[in-house]
């Protein structure tokens, strides 16, 4: 992910309670304060929001997941209505208006003394909002990508978009030494999701994932995809993939904003079914791509 610019010529937006007018401004003006708690304690939550050709995608549910993830940790932020708008004018002024862009989105519960409990009044969240181009994931959507499993040492609440990103980065490092692609996780002998990703495995025509609950992200990919089966009358079950069931799975692939649908085809070192793309994998490749065509032209 990256736009290509440098931080003295990438616009973003920033707000905070050093500039609680908050606005646009280059990317090597914002001063994030030490005592801020995203800083501190990872007090915060984030949202990675795309565009294709200057079109969000799904942004009413992005606002949808963060307002949940707010109300989970407590955090007040009766602007959120204005995230998109901004987002907007960030693609605008970041001349990203024609290529495929992320928006990543960052709210901390603020600026304040160094102590756990919540601050009293509260005080200003930081909101940190920037748009980078995407750079194409064709490669890996046509031919397959490698994962590994990996323990799931996480929290309980992973259905809320936390900042506290350590686990997932330490088995995402895991499976890139091991020359992989992405880690999945694995708790109590049950697949739970990616790193930053949700997991599908099909099993004899059935397409499978993990049901939306604490253990996982609520991905707005993964609802689209389960949308698209319904759609295309692809049996469809959000039931628990059990690890011992994944050597025997058909086919296996992953969802994200980033990386939309993209199928694995070595697990662990070995073959996930014929060891390339599934058939109903890419036939939901084909049916995103159409609704992604459908929505830049603008129906
Ligand atoms: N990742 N699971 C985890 C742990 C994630 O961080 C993500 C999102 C997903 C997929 O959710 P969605 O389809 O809404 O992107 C699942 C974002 C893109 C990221 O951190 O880059």
């Amino acid at each position: 992910m990256s736009n290509g610019k440098k931080a003295d010529s990438q616009t973003v937006y920033f707000r905070s309670a050093d500039f609680p007018s908050g606005g646009f401004l280059f990317k090597n003006r914002v001063r994030i304060a030490p005592n801020d708690r995203g800083f501190m304690f990872a007090d915060g939550l984030y949202e990675v929001v795309r565009s294709y050709g200057g079109r969000f995608f799904g942004f009413a549910e992005h606002l949808a997941r963060l307002r949940h993830s707010l109300a989970e940790v407590g955090i007040d932020f009766p602007e959120i209505g204005e995230l998109p708008g901004i987002a907007q004018e960030l693609v605008r002024r970041n001349g990203l208006e024609t290529t495929a862009a992320v928006a990543y989105i960052q709210l901390t519960r603020g600026l304040c003394e160094r102590r756990y409990p919540f601050p009293t009044p509260p005080v200003v969240p930081t909101l940190y909002i920037e748009v980078n181009r995407l750079l194409s994931a064709a490669v890996e959507a046509e031919q397959g990508i490698a994962a590994i499993t990996v323990p799931d040492i996480r929290w309980s609440r992973c259905d809320i978009k936390w900042l506290g990103l350590l686990p997932n980065v330490l088995a995402r490092q895991r499976a890139v030494a091991q020359g992989a692609n992405e880690a999945i996780f694995v708790r109590d002998g049950v697949v739970t999701e990616g790193t930053h990703t949700n997991v599908f495995g099909v099993k004899a025509g059935v397409v499978l994932t993990h049901p939306s609950d604490h253990h996982i992200l609520a991905g707005i990919t993964r609802a689209q995809v389960i949308q698209l089966c319904r759609a295309l009358r692809l049996p469809v079950e959000e039931r628990p993939i059990l690890q011992a069931e994944l050597a025997g799975l058909d086919e296996l692939f992953l969802t994200s904003t980033t990386g939309e649908i993209t199928p694995v085809v070595v697990l662990d070192s070995k073959p996930v079914g014929r060891g390339r793309p599934g058939p109903l994998t890419q036939q939901l490749q084909r049916a995103f791509r159409d609704l992604i065509s459908s929505l830049s032209q603008g129906d």
